[in-house]
């Protein structure tokens, strides 16, 4: 500190005033670009959450009303058909579903899937992401959701996972062995995946993508704006401030330095003009009078010389 102090006692006052002006914006810059990145970040965060939910709980909805009004409706049709009726399938109807609303430009981005390690429809094989998600709750029993990002080929995504657990005996029925299954679903399916399930085993993650990146994109044009105007207030502000120091007060001290530098070279004529009546005035007016006093003294000590 103690050379900071040698340093600033050899500088001019513009550059002492600039020194400290910019140390204060960085210090500003710096901590509120540090609080509004985290703000931003948070509501994004918040924003993408509540997105999810609400599709999560729609995505829900559908699988409840395939299982309870329309699976039993389907369910006798499942022996007597050759073919496998999927439309009793919530995991089908909820897929389905989903991709109606991706049809739409707005959501295309958007993707549900219950993501199984062993399925019996392909479609729903989890990837090495979901696999290792998958692998995450069967070793933490006790987590029931999790939601991070995830870097995709078409940009970041947020997604939101819970893991898909066997709970009914009767599940069992057609993902336990292909012998008990009903046989269309083994013409439609084979008979290689989608069994060997237990009963209270995490088969799959029920994970829902929302895509971040256009979130993430306004975030980050709403935080270059704020500082863009931060900035340019701070700029403002330190233009005015010198422009104030030079008219102010570094002009006129230097107007009375040169009078006084005359004076003391020996002409009495120059006068310390100043019309201000502030602080600097006030100085002038006190050189003026001293300038007086050595007039008077002067012109004693020449008298008295001349005796
Ligand atoms: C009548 C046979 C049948 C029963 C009973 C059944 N499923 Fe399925 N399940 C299927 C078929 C067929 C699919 C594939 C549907 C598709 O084409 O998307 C499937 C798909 C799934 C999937 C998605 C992963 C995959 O294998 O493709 C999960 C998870 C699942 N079932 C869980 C359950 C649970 C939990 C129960 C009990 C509540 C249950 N299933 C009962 C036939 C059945």
């Amino acid at each position: 500190m103690l050379w900071l102090n040698k340093y600033l006692r050899n500088v001019k006052i513009r550059v002492k005033f600039n020194i400290f002006l910019m140390l204060i914006f960085i210090i500003g810059i710096s901590l509120s670009g540090t609080a509004l990145s985290a703000v931003l970040q948070y509501r994004a965060k918040e924003e993408l959450t509540s997105k999810a939910m609400i599709l999560f709980a729609t995505v829900n909805s559908v699988r409840n009303y395939t299982q309870q009004r329309v699976n039993p409706l389907l369910l006798p049709k499942l022996e007597t058909e050759s073919a496998f009726i999927p439309e009793a399938i919530p995991t089908f109807s909820v897929r389905e579903v989903f991709e109606n609303i991706r049809s739409d430009e707005e959501y295309k981005n958007f993707f549900y899937k219950d993501a199984a390690l062993n399925p019996t429809n392909l479609r729903d094989k989890a990837d090495e992401f979901e696999t290792q998600l998958v692998e995450e709750f069967r070793s933490h029993p006790q987590n029931k959701q999790r939601f991070d990002f995830r870097n995709l080929s078409e940009g970041k995504v947020f997604y939101v996972a819970r893991p898909f657990v066997v709970q009914e005996q009767k599940c069992l029925q057609c993902h336990s062995t292909p012998a008990i299954a009903p046989k269309s679903l083994l013409t439609s399916y084979g008979s290689e995946h989608g069994f060997g399930w237990k009963l209270n085993e995490i088969v799959a993650v029920q994970i829902l993508y929302v895509p971040a990146e256009e979130i993430f994109n306004s975030v980050r044009r709403s935080f270059y704006l704020v500082i863009g105007v931060f900035i340019g207030v701070f700029v403002i502000i330190i233009l005015t401030t010198n422009l104030l120091l030079k008219e102010a007060v570094i002009h006129r001290i230097r107007k009375i330095a040169k009078t006084a530098q005359e004076v003391s070279t020996g002409n009495m004529d120059a006068d310390f003009t100043e019309q201000s009546k502030d602080e600097i005035g006030a100085l002038a007016v006190a050189f003026n009078r001293m300038k007086c006093s050595l007039k008077i003294s002067m012109k004693l000590l020449n008298e008295k010389k001349s005796y």
